[in-house]
């Protein structure tokens, strides 16, 4: 994908002042960011760990860490190449044996959501990848080709929370048996046009939204990644230590705030999900949706 992206990251990262906050790094310290992505919290904690610390980084896309790399070049930071599932074999890779924080800031970059030949966004035309490895797993139109009509009907409505779900998939399957749903536009357009775009719904939000997102958690494993990370990260982490977690929709941030709730494990220092204040929210929309929790390992 590389010519594709921007040589310097457009992510613009969220809640940043919330993260240092919750996560206090200091000097001689050692995190782990799972979720590098472009790099800005990466090197706001890893600033804080100087001298004396270090920070590991994780990325599935390694096309994000090579964009990230230029921006960390200066700081003690290890970048590897895997998903944060892995988190434990790792560490044991950089010998460590436990750390003193772990941020993971779940989803996409936007310049992996800007990237056509990723496939995430309908709003481009593009293949029907929508993987963030795009060396491992199946492309979305793998997904469209192989699961059957109850099969797909199902995932459209628990990873895409989607009432049109079986007026969707009986669509997707009278469609593939004439061509392939190959394309990002294909896909949007046969949606768009199994929903009504009436009354209330004529506000809303593009009636793909919600199907791209069922399709990118699926391809991606996105919950069973998250699931393994919260019963990995108390063998990641030193008693005392911290971990925040920013999330960007109910099917993420639902697990996370029940692993947080375990007292015998964890003592939540957020109450309630700390979210964007509205300057944050002006700037960067994407912030909207963003929700934080973070706690510590007793
Ligand atoms: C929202 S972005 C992170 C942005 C970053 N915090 C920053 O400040 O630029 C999410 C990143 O996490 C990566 N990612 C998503 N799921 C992952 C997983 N299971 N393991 C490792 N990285 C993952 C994506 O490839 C993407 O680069």
């Amino acid at each position: 994908m590389g010519h594709a992206m921007n040589p310097s990251p457009r992510h613009v990262s969220v809640l940043s002042v919330e993260v240092l906050e919750f996560l206090a790094p200091q000097p001689g310290q050692v995190f782990v960011d799972a979720t590098v992505g472009g790099g800005g919290h990466s090197r706001s904690l890893a600033e804080r760990l100087i001298p004396g610390g270090r920070l590991i980084g994780l990325d599935r896309d390694e096309a994000m860490l090579e964009l990230a790399r230029p921006r960390l070049v200066d700081l003690p930071v290890t970048l590897v190449h895997a998903p944060f599932s892995r988190l434990r074999q790792v560490l044991d890779e950089q010998g460590i044996e436990a750390v003193d924080g772990v941020l993971a800031d779940l989803g996409f970059c936007s310049d992996q959501m800007d990237d056509a030949a990723r496939g995430l966004s309908f709003q481009q035309s593009g293949p029907l990848d929508m993987r963030l490895d795009p060396s491992v797993g199946e492309p979305a139109s793998a997904l469209l080709r192989r699961l059957n009509e109850r099969d797909l009907a199902d995932l459209i409505y628990r990873y895409g929370e989607e009432r049109f779900s079986r007026r969707i998939a009986r669509r997707i399957v009278e469609t593939r048996r004439l061509a392939p749903i190959e394309t990002t536009e294909a896909l949007a357009d046969l949606v768009r046009r199994c929903i009504p775009r009436s009354g209330a719904r004529r506000h809303a939000i593009d009636p793909a939204t919600r199907v791209f997102q069922a399709l990118r958690i699926a391809v991606n494993d996105e919950l069973g990644e998250l699931e393994t990370l919260l019963n990995i990260l108390p063998n990641c982490l030193k008693p005392g230590g911290r971990a925040a977690i920013i999330s960007f929709h109910s099917l993420e941030d639902r697990p996370v705030k029940i692993a947080f709730r375990d007292r015998s494990r964890w003592e939540a220092i957020t109450r309630k999900p700390v979210q964007a204040g509205a300057e944050e929210v002006s700037d960067n929309p994407r912030a909207r949706s963003a929700k934080l929790r973070a706690a510590v390992l007793l």
